[in-house]
């Protein structure tokens, strides 16, 4: 990580500022160390460039390797937030969300640069429809990503040449992005292991807070939008995609219920019974919604997921198993009605730039940030 950036965060458990407290350092980098907070004493390791900050509350969610690196440093566990406490439901479902996520990104698709390349769900143009923040803005810009997963967004939004992007990732897949970034990627990284929901970053840090495809796995997306709101600068922007509750009939009356099955079910065999619902699915695109986009368009948009499925067309096989299991495996989903989505941006004061119904699944959603003199003439302070 870059020295400057620890001015940046803040303490989760009291708010404190964060100072470096042990490992080798140069001028400008620590790889390996500790930082702690100023106030409160409350430490927080850096493994591989990446901080981990998590609450106390949360503190369980270091993983083994963690926890045997931080005792090089001869501090009390206590102090890196490792008490022993007992997990409670709110816990497991948040661990089962990291480890659901680390499976699907490490071991199921641990896509590379030439995925990110392509065409479909992972390229940058699905990005720019998922997210439709203009690509000058992004230039130049300090980006905060929000579950970022292994990189998608940070891969695209460096090549749209970002200055900074500040990524917040629950899992370990968080460490494939800095190898995912080219060697002379001009964009400064800040990678933490921490929740959209307890940001350990000061206020008003960031030009442009991007959460693609993450919000509505988030245990609690109100307040994981607020923050992204708290460490946006004044006009800045929220950006967001998420599931839409209109136009997702077989989520929400079918997969959702099924998951109190599906959730039984150990994640390897449940991606490989994911592949026979992913088989029929790509049967049908490509001979059905492809051949009749091919023969008259104008039928095909009387037929229902066309946008989505012809979105679909453009993936490799393996990407749309994998966004099957996806739908099938995630531990938290909420689909969210249009004035939902909304109300995210109102009730923190903002305005609404854009709010659109892509591809007719999903929400995206522009909200700017008024500074506090234009709050007071709207009366939305
Ligand atoms: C569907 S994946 C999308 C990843 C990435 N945005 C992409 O589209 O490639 C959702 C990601 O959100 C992360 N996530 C879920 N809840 C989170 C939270 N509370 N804080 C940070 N990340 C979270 C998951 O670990 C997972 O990697």
């Amino acid at each position: 990580m870059h020295i400057k950036h620890i001015s940046w965060l803040k303490c989760v458990d009291c708010g404190g500022k964060i100072s470096f407290k042990a490992g080798q350092k140069s001028a400008e980098r620590l790889e390996n160390g500790v930082l702690g907070c100023q106030d409160c004493n409350r430490l927080y390791p850096v493994l591989d460039g990446i901080v981990v900050m998590f609450t106390r509350s949360a503190g369980h969610s270091l993983s083994p390797k963690e926890r045997d690196y931080i005792k090089q440093f001869n501090y009390p566990l206590s102090e890196f937030g490792c008490d022993n406490k007992t997990a409670n439901d709110l816990d497991l479902k948040q661990i089962a969300v990291q480890e659901n996520w680390e499976y699907q990104w490490e071991q199921i698709c641990p896509f590379t640069e030439s995925d990110l390349k392509g065409q479909g769900l992972l390229g940058s143009d699905a990005f720019k429809n998922f997210i439709p923040v203009e690509p000058s803005q992004i230039n130049g810009a300090t980006i905060l990503v929000g579950g970022a997963g292994r990189g998608r967004e940070a891969y695209h939004l460096a090549g749209m040449g970002a200055k900074t992007i500040v990524a917040v990732e629950l899992g370990r897949e968080i460490h494939a992005i800095k190898n995912l970034l080219p060697q002379n990627s001009q964009t400064e990284l800040l990678l933490l292991r921490a929740d959209l929901v307890a940001l350990p970053l000061q206020a008003d840090l960031v030009d442009i807070a991007i959460c693609d495809h993450a919000l509505q796995h988030v245990h609690d997306h109100k307040k994981g939008f607020s923050e992204m709101t708290r460490v946006t600068r004044d006009s800045g922007k929220v950006a967001i995609c998420v599931y839409s509750w209109e136009g997702n009939f077989i989520m929400t009356h079918m997969v959702e219920p099924l998951k109190f099955f599906l959730h039984k079910i150990p994640l390897t065999v449940l991606y490989f019974l994911s592949l026979i619902p992913s088989l029929v699915l790509q049967f049908i695109i490509m001979f059905f919604y492809v051949p009749i986009a091919r023969v008259s368009p104008r039928l095909l948009k009387k037929i229902p997921l066309h946008e989505h499925m012809i979105f679909w067309s453009q993936n490799k096989f393996k990407t749309t198993w994998m966004s099957i299991f996806d739908l099938f495996h995630a531990p938290i989903s909420y689909h969210f009605r249009r004035e939902e989505v909304s109300r995210l941006a109102e009730s923190n004061g903002m305005s609404i730039e854009c709010i659109r119904h892509t591809n007719s699944v999903l929400w995206s959603l522009i909200a700017v940030k008024n500074r506090p003199e234009d709050s007071i003439k709207t009366g939305t302070s």
